[in-house]
Order: C-alpha cells, then structure tokens, then sequence
C-alpha cells in the first residue's frame, strides 16, 4: 500500500476487492463505478485525491476514473448537504411538473440547483434521467422523510 491508496480506507479496499472480484482479472477497471460509490460512502464526496486513489487501486487512468464520475450524477464532486434532492427535469418528469417542483424547492430551500442550504442540510441538483420516466415525479436521494417534501412539492406544483 502506498500513500495514494492510503487515501481509501482498508475496509473501503476490502469492499472495491469484492467488487472487482465480481469481474475477469484483466478487467478490474470494470468496477470503477462501485468503487466510486464506495469511496464516495467512505468521504461524502469524490475529490481528486479519492479519484486518484481509486484509479491506483483499480490499474487506470486517473482520466478514465474523471470521466465516469463526471459523467452520472450521482457522484458528488464537491462536499454536499446532509441530503441530496435531485430531481430529473428531462421532458418526461418536465411534462409531469419536475419544473415547477424544483422552483417550489429551490423557494423552499432558498438555494439553486448546486447548491447547498446554509445549515448544511439539503443540496439540491438537477438530475438526468434516473429510469423511472413512468413515475415522473421528483426523485431523492438519501433522505428519509421523501414523502413529506414530496407532498409540500406537488402542493407547490398545484
Ligand atoms: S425522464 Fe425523468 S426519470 Fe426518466
């Protein structure tokens, strides 16, 4: 273990290890993104001392690990709140009020998208279809009580 690798924690190792365990050896790098989201639990967000550390672990390029966690939404790149409200204002959740949902949040909260509430609390994004078109609804992430934002969102919608 060097210093870079140090970066993740051996538990975090022991986890990334058992998801590229899930692949042919020559492809490790097959499991960038579940070792991004672990590293991710690990730290809150994925600086690029964490990218770096996790393109060690895995044999790649730091580039190759830049490119996958800029691309998904999911991963953060900066520290965020406590809870992370994305909402995906692709045109079929758009159709179904996603806008005038994030504006009500955005009233809310007082903050933009990419932004994060001053009491650390909530930061909220704009996401990219998440594959639930069907519901087209807003979507969240990591918080517990979804129902009643979601209930104070579709009344600000109405
Ligand atoms: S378009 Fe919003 S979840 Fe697919």
């Amino acid at each position: 273990m060097n210093s870079m690798t140090s970066v993740l924690s051996e538990d975090a190792r022991r986890r990334i290890n058992r998801e590229v365990e899930k692949y042919p050896p020559d492809q490790k790098q097959s499991a960038v993104m579940s070792a991004l989201a672990i590293a991710q639990d690990e730290h809150g967000w994925l600086s690029t001392d964490v990218m770096d550390a996790v393109a060690l672990h895995l044999g790649m390029p730091p580039v190759a690990v830049y490119e996958v966690a800029t691309f998904y939404t999911m991963y953060n790149l900066k520290p965020t709140g406590r809870f992370k409200l994305t909402i995906c204002t692709n045109l079929p959740c758009a159709l179904q009020g996603a806008n005038v949902a994030a504006e009500h949040l955005k009233r809310t909260l007082g903050v933009g998208f990419n932004e994060t509430t001053a009491d650390g609390r909530f930061t909220l994004k704009e996401g990219e279809c998440m594959g639930a078109c069907g519901d087209a609804r807003p979507r969240r992430r990591g918080l517990p009580d979804w129902s009643q934002v979601e209930l104070h969102a579709a009344a600000g919608a109405g």
